[in-house]
């Protein structure tokens, strides 16, 4: 029998009810050392939140989430609140001995992502995690192993974008468009994942940022609730190149005004032995190419990634082969991660820490001030 593990979250809107239902659905689909306990549920308008626990199962409430560092019986807290409002919780409750699992980008800014990451390393006995949830994509746990195996060979060049078509003029002032809540915008919003996605797969760290561009197009949005224009303090597109550490070369784009992307992130690995590519609007697929089969036979295979006999990651646990996965999916998957970890097993593949998701921060803030400053940025000049 699985021992219970009792749940705190943080957040009740998107990213609330994606996590809430993976702590609904996950004990359903994979036998794991622990099965959650939808415990507490933390959000600021009190009758909203009375509605979010009841529909999803969440026993308690709060509009306090300090009163989750003085609940003896929790054990791990969901930190799904905006950028701003990650490190002060994540770090109160490393330090009141709990694990936390906290939404991407890890914060931000620099500064906050750096602290969490030391409140991290000082928590000996409390684990963290980041829900990088494409990382539990099958086809993109299955571009890793495959890059892992040497199947690519050495990689030379990676092509990761993310774009998306929300972001126009009628979107009203957000806190993604307001730098003290976000950070940045499309940037740490977007390529946030995809830099996630490309040291996940190629298993390679960005040593340097060679040019970075960073533009604010729409100025002012409406305030929410009001008819008066407040001011956008943020990107809404961000492209840059960079190196990697194992010598090849990689560019990145994020933009929100992409009129005809929805969710179109995608990441292609060309190396020495083959290729790689992922695109999120078709997530059950990778598509792959033995560059070893010579040019007769070369060219992308479509591998459906949901094959229990062809030992996909995480499809064993869902449905017979080619009966879809879809967004949701690749949170249960992560969670199921997430507490074997915690249960002392295995995950299928790595999961993401505050040191590992630290990384990626360092990435976003050389991108940034490649922009600022229009001159090349080496990562070792950012800690
Ligand atoms: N992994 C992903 O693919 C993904 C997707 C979307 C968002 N995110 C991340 O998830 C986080 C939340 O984003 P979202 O889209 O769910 O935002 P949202 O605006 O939909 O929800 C934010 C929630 O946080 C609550 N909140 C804000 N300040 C709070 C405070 N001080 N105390 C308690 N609750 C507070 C709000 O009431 C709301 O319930 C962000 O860090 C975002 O970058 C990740």
């Amino acid at each position: 029998m699985p021992k219970p593990i009792h749940v705190g979250l943080i957040g009740t809107k998107f990213m609330g009810r994606a996590h809430s239902n993976a702590f609904s659905q996950v004990a359903h689909f994979f036998d794991l050392p622990l099965a959650p306990v939808l415990q507490i549920a933390v959000g600021r308008n009190a009758k909203e939140l009375a509605a979010f626990a009841g529909k999803w199962g969440w026993q308690q409430i709060t509009t306090r989430w300090q009163d989750l560092c003085e609940d003896d019986e929790l054990d791990l807290v969901d930190v799904a609140t905006p950028n701003d409002v990650h490190a002060e919780p994540a770090i109160a409750l490393l330090e009141a001995g709990k694990h936390v699992a906290c939404e991407k980008p890890l914060a931000g800014t620099l500064a906050d992502a750096r602290a969490m990451r030391d409140a991290a390393k000082k928590a000996k006995r409390s684990k963290t995690f980041v829900w990088y949830n494409y990382r539990r994509c099958p086809a993109v746990a299955l571009a890793h192993q495959l890059v892992k195996e040497g199947r690519i060979g050495r990689v030379y060049h990676v092509r990761a974008t993310y774009l998306q078509s929300w972001g126009g003029p009628s979107t009203p002032l957000l806190w993604r468009f307001q730098k003290e809540a976000a950070g940045s915008g499309a940037h740490g919003d977007l390529n946030a994942h995809i830099i996630d996605m490309c040291r996940f797969v190629t298993g390679e760290e960005l040593t340097e940022v060679h040019g970075a561009v960073a533009r604010t197009f729409v100025e002012e949005r409406t305030i929410p609730g009001t008819k008066k224009k407040g001011k956008s303090t943020v990107d809404d597109a961000v492209l840059f190149l960079a190196s990697l550490s194992g010598g090849g070369v990689a560019s990145f784009e994020a933009t929100r005004l992409a009129a005809p992307h929805q969710n179109a992130n995608s990441l292609e690995v060309n190396g020495e032995k083959g290729s790689l590519r992922f695109d999120f609007e078709d997530m059950n697929l990778l598509r792959f190419h033995d560059a070893t089969r010579g040019p007769r036979e070369g060219g992308w295979t479509r591998i459906m990634c949901t094959s229990a006999a062809g030992k996909h990651p995480y499809a064993g646990q869902w449905w017979p082969d080619a009966h879809v996965l879809g967004y949701e999916h690749g949170f249960v998957n992560m969670l199921a991660d997430v507490l074997r970890v915690l249960g002392g097993e295995k995950p299928e593949v790595p999961l993401p820490d505050f040191e590992d998701a630290y990384q990626t921060q360092r990435v976003l803030e050389a991108a940034l001030l490649s922009a600022k400053e229009r001159c090349a940025i080496k990562l070792s000049a950012v800690k």
